[in-house]
């Protein structure tokens, strides 16, 4: 009996080893130590025995059992261990992967070059002032002095809403808001926003597009002041190695009239392709307020004098930012938008 048992003992240490769940081990478990278990067995078999041989049977029997309990409950603390640390690799967050961004957005690139824009005036003394989408016709070419005949006012150009009514084609329309509602000078504004013309869009066309407009007037205001504040925006917007050149043009509410051009910002003067190897970029228009715009505002043009300015907003951000293609602001491509 006692070969048997150490047999028995052998076996059960190694079963139980090999044991993998929990429940597997529990119905091991049952199967020798419980009530009708391999090893209780042998204590029925032990009252068998002759009176003398018992103790030393007993003993050994006593000892396999405690053996085989001992190796069940450490067994059952492994298993248990394993359970748990498995849970845990389950559920484990794994630190080294990249986190979830929340993209933070930003300000359009016509809107930043607005700002900068307003920002440069500001310090110059400019208010800024707004003015209608909707214009009226008086207002968008008759006081400006483009005259019933002008080509400007063809239905080509222009988006007409009925009446005398159309989206304006420029911003100077607020010019002579501007005066009107002031009453007096000075005036020193300059005034952003949408314009419209009836343009097929291209790489340099839209047919909604962006504004600034100046407007100064004063009791001596000169072609001079014209020049130095143009001078100072050029060279705050572009850097300080910016020149200016004025050239004879024509707009009807402006005499004399100029068109301002800066040098390259790609060659710096030495001639390119995008200044078409002249070395000039064409920003804006520019002039003196003629007197019957002066006048059309109810102003008195033997008292006051006055410049007025109009450029594009998204040429200035073309051309700060080398963007080859108007389109690209109005496409919402935040692989574009996202450079800026
Ligand atoms: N309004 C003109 C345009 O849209 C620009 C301009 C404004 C020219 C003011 C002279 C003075 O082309």
């Amino acid at each position: 009996m006692e070969f048997e048992i150490q047999k028995l003992l052998e076996d059960a240490l190694e079963r139980i080893r090999a044991v993998a769940t929990e429940s597997d081990l529990a119905s091991l478990k049952t199967s020798l130590i419980g009530k009708k278990g391999r090893l209780t067995e042998y204590f029925t078999k032990l009252r068998e025995l002759p009176a003398e041989e018992r103790p030393a049977a007993g003993a050994i029997l006593n000892r396999a059992k405690t053996e085989i309990e001992k190796a069940l409950d450490e067994r059952e603390k492994q298993l248990s261990e394993e359970k748990v640390s498995q849970s845990v690799r389950e559920r484990a967050v794994d630190i080294t992967l990249p986190g979830s961004m929340r993209r933070v957005g930003r300000l359009h690139p016509i809107t930043q070059v607005t700002n900068e824009i307003i920002e440069i005036f500001l310090g110059l003394g400019f208010d800024v002032v707004g003015g209608p989408e909707i214009e009226t016709d008086f207002f968008n070419f008759e006081a400006l002095n483009i005259h019933a005949d002008h080509p400007a006012r063809d239905e080509q150009d222009s988006f007409y809403l009925g009446g005398t009514l159309l989206l304006r084609t420029h911003t100077s329309p607020v010019q002579i808001k501007v005066m009107r509602a002031r009453g007096r000078p000075p005036v020193q504004i300059i005034a952003l926003g949408r314009t419209f013309r009836r343009d097929a869009i291209d790489a340099s066309h839209s047919p909604v597009f962006h504004q600034v407009e100046g407007l100064m007037v004063d009791s001596a205001i000169t072609m001079g002041h014209l020049k130095a504040v143009l001078e100072h925006f050029a060279r705050e917007m572009f850097g300080e190695r910016t020149r200016m050149r004025f050239r004879p043009d024509f707009f009807p509410f402006t005499e004399p009239s100029a068109e301002v051009a800066i040098s390259c910002v790609i060659c710096g003067g030495q001639g390119c392709a995008v200044c078409k190897r002249t070395g000039w970029l064409e920003i804006l228009g520019a002039g003196m307020v003629h007197p019957r715009v002066l006048e059309n505002g109810g102003f008195d043009p033997r008292e006051c004098t006055g410049f007025a300015f109009g450029m594009g907003i998204e040429r200035i951000a073309m051309l700060k930012y080398s963007i080859d293609d108007i389109r690209l602001f109005y496409e919402n491509d935040v692989r574009f938008l996202r450079q800026f």
